[in-house]
């Protein structure tokens, strides 16, 4: 017999909307996020309920490093490509076979710049991770994992089957020994880190890979763009492409789209089509899409300027913070971390921002361990001297109010020269704001100071030719 469906609009009030009742272990495992965390850990409400930005408030909560997400040139590629073909075939990349194959087109783009074999897009760089591992990695083999590597590369072990094997974040020497101990795998590490900005040491790793065998995978989803010659990101700035196996990048970042890459060599890639699960069982990325992200890659290609703005203004955000006395020591690259602590404190720095008109995003668990909470400002190229001035006069203001000379961060924070020490933190405001301002009136960045100096090499131009915003 044949199912019969009636096709009949059902006009019922939701009040009388009902789910299906729920079996015991369906409701004890949602019960963990409804009582243990929602009710008693955060009081009822989900910390990712803050207030809503208004006009005039300063955002530093987005991924689109290079303010890209409305330009005209990748807004009107999109429109040309969704007008000339709709949005295509919704179907499996393995299923696509046009004469022009305009994705193709972008990945061997893609690999150019890269400087690689080859490229396969994915629909997200979370599927381009958890595809690549689950692929590559072999059923019970070791899976080397730095402690702060993006989840997704996690949840490709577990795809695998394989077994994850932690090493201390940015340590080549934790990794050594676990290489030592375990034999040869996968490595895996971000580039640039999400949370707070660090960059991995990648001459140190890739030469710790070859020494034991192993084949580093290196995540470029926030250096892709923002990091390296015309964008290429940071293995490339460092001459490495041809000692790493393979790379990954999210293109929800500085590309302000949604989509992933995996970069490697032709054999691989070849390989990852047509058997890593993700690129098989889900559909491709629509054809417009991926016109925007070429337009984006000419963006990456002549717009010099994005990249020296936003290095420029994450140098003197920084400076400005760590002045105040905030600990933002791992922030290498265009991502800064206030950390108070635990979820309680951090909910408190959240509200004291936006109250002021400044919204960063808040991290904690899954994202960070329980005491390592955080409130996470990414710069970008589109924000003015007054915008930063401004983000540092609220952080100022709320020193007091949101105990900050107490954070444990703070309290690590390094006492050697130069840098404000917790004890200069707790001295009197209109002090402090002394500081502040003989800080703002030295005007000029130093840019040989510290960490910077290790970000020079992925610069496109050498220290001293910054231009300004155009639009400035
Ligand atoms: C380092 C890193 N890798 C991968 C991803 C996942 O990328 P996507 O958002 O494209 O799925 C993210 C975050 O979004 C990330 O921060």
């Amino acid at each position: 017999m044949l199912f019969k469906v009636v096709d009949k609009r059902v006009n019922k009030p939701r009040t009388e909307i009902q789910s299906p009742k729920e079996p015991d272990f369906l409701r004890t495992r949602v019960d963990d996020y409804h009582v243990r965390r929602k009710v008693d850990l955060w009081q009822g409400t989900h910390p990712l309920q803050g207030r809503a930005p208004r006009p005039g408030d300063i955002k530093v909560r987005s991924n689109d490093y290079l303010c890209l997400a409305g330009h005209p040139h990748v807004i009107e590629s999109e429109i040309a490509a969704l007008r000339a073909g709709g949005h295509g075939d919704a179907v499996s990349r393995v299923w696509i076979h046009h004469e022009r194959d305009v994705t193709g087109e972008f990945e061997q783009r893609v690999a150019r710049l890269m400087l690689a074999e080859d490229c396969v897009l994915c629909s997200s760089g979370y599927t381009a991770n958890v595809g690549l591992i689950q692929s590559f990695a072999m059923r019970d083999a070791p899976v080397y994992l730095d402690m702060k590597a993006h989840i997704s590369l996690h949840e490709g072990v577990v795809s695998a089957g394989a077994r994850a094997v932690l090493f201390r974040h940015n340590d080549p020497q934790s990794l050594d020994k676990a290489l030592a101990q375990s034999g040869p795998g996968l490595v895996c590490v971000d580039a640039l880190y999400s949370t707070d900005g660090d960059i991995a040491p990648l001459a140190e790793l890739v030469e710790v890979c070859e020494r034991h065998g192993a084949a580093l995978v290196v995540d470029e989803t926030h250096s892709f763009g923002a990091q390296g010659p015309e964008g290429a990101g940071l293995v490339v700035a460092l001459g490495l492409a041809d000692r790493v196996h393979f790379r990954t990048v999210g293109l929800s970042k500085a590309v302000a789209s949604r989509g992933g890459l995996v970069v490697a060599s032709r054999r691989n890639i070849e390989y990852f089509r047509y058997e890593a699960l993700p690129a098989i069982f889900s559909t491709s990325v629509m054809q417009h899409e991926v016109a925007g992200f070429d337009a984006v890659l000419d963006v990456f290609q002549t717009e010099y300027w994005r990249r020296d703005k936003l290095h420029a203004n994450h140098a003197y955000l920084k400076e400005g913070l760590d002045a105040l006395g905030y600990n933002v020591a791992a922030s290498k690259a265009q991502i800064i971390a206030l950390e108070p602590g635990d979820i309680r404190q951090t909910t408190q720095l959240r509200d004291a921002l936006e109250k002021r008109g400044v919204f960063g995003a808040i991290f904690f668990p899954p994202a960070t361990p329980e005491k390592r909470c955080l409130i996470r400002f990414t710069v970008n190229c589109g924000l003015s001297r007054q915008d930063l001035d401004r983000i540092i006069g609220v952080c100022d203001e709320i020193r007091d109010e949101v105990g900050m000379a107490e954070w444990r961060s703070t309290k690590r924070k390094s006492t050697s020269p130069g840098q404000l020490t917790p004890s200069a933190a707790r001295r009197p405001r209109s002090d402090r704001s002394r500081v502040l301002s003989d800080w703002l009136n030295r005007g000029q960045i130093n840019r040989e100071a510290g960490s910077e100096v290790d970000l020079r090499l992925a610069r496109n131009r050498p220290a001293g030719t910054f231009h300004n915003h155009p639009a400035e």
